[in-house]
């Protein structure tokens, strides 16, 4: 192999990443890969119960992303190669039922978090001249909107404008942001949005691969998107939807 080719694995072995939500269904996924691979991950959540246990290459950190104020928290772990903005939150609620709380809850932590925790990290790659990558979990509802979400495909409209916005103001130096954008996933959240299969039942129907995405498929892009193999890629927003958004 030419020297110049990076190798996948070298792409994380011994360095840093946090991910947020690290405590169940997607960010555990994430964070299992990371650590499989060789990496130190400061696994968010903010749940001390719910945490993994610390570990050689894992640190266990109590901090709640819908909260401005944990800024100094995040800035105080130091430099790291990368970030996986991925904890949310939703609430099914039709839109005339739509609530104060659930709203701003919801805007909080899946859009505002994002933008609060980066500027933690990215100020701290800056700092330490880190050409990282952040990755934030979107979804393909940014562009396909659903009924009874209206404060979740808010939230992630916001979440794909916030990820080209720091592509562009952290670009200069060399820090990537990127989004993945699953379609439904039965995790803790997907099930309780889509365990129902007459709600869930036009959605795969219209999935041409024929089934939803596993946590897995969200990790194989968020990888690619953290290592060096995409060392060009910037500002994009990645389906993982077997094709859901084609047709
Ligand atoms: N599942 C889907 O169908 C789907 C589809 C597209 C995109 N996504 C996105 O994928 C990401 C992960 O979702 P998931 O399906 O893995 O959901 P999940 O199983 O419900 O996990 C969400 C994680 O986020 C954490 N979290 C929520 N609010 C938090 C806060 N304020 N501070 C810190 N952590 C917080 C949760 O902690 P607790 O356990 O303490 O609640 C949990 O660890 C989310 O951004 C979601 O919007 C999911």
């Amino acid at each position: 192999m030419s020297a110049s080719v990076p190798s996948f694995e070298k792409s994380f072995k011994g360095k840093k990443y946090i991910v947020t939500g690290a405590n169940a269904g997607i960010g555990e996924c994430i964070t299992n890969r990371l650590l499989d691979l060789g990496a130190h991950v400061f696994a968010v959540g903010r749940d001390d119960s719910k945490l993994p246990p610390a570990g050689p290459n894992l640190t266990p950190i109590v901090a709640d992303v819908g909260d401005w104020d944990s800024y100094d928290k995040i800035k105080a772990l130091g430099p790291v190669d990368g970030l996986v903005n991925n904890a949310g939150v939703a609430f099914i609620e039709p839109f005339f039922e739509t609530k104060k709380d659930s709203w701003d809850s919801t805007l909080n932590v899946n859009s505002r978090g994002i933008v609060r925790f980066s500027q933690a990290v990215a100020k701290n790659m800056i700092d330490a001249g880190i050409k990282g990558s952040i990755v934030n979990v979107s979804s393909t509802i940014a562009e396909r909107a659903i009924p009874e979400h209206v404060a979740y495909c808010a939230s992630k409209g916001a979440v794909n404008q916030v990820t080209r916005t720091m592509a562009i103001e952290l670009g200069p130096y060399g820090i990537r942001t990127n989004n993945v954008n699953p379609t439904v996933v039965m995790t803790k959240m997907g099930a309780k949005a889509w365990s129902d299969p007459a709600k869930s039942g036009p959605i795969l129907a219209r999935i041409p691969l024929g089934k939803f995405a596993e946590p897995q498929d969200v990790a194989n892009v968020t990888l690619f998107l953290l290592s060096d193999f995409s060392s060009y890629v910037n500002g994009v927003s990645i389906p993982v939807d077997g094709g859901f958004l084609t047709g």
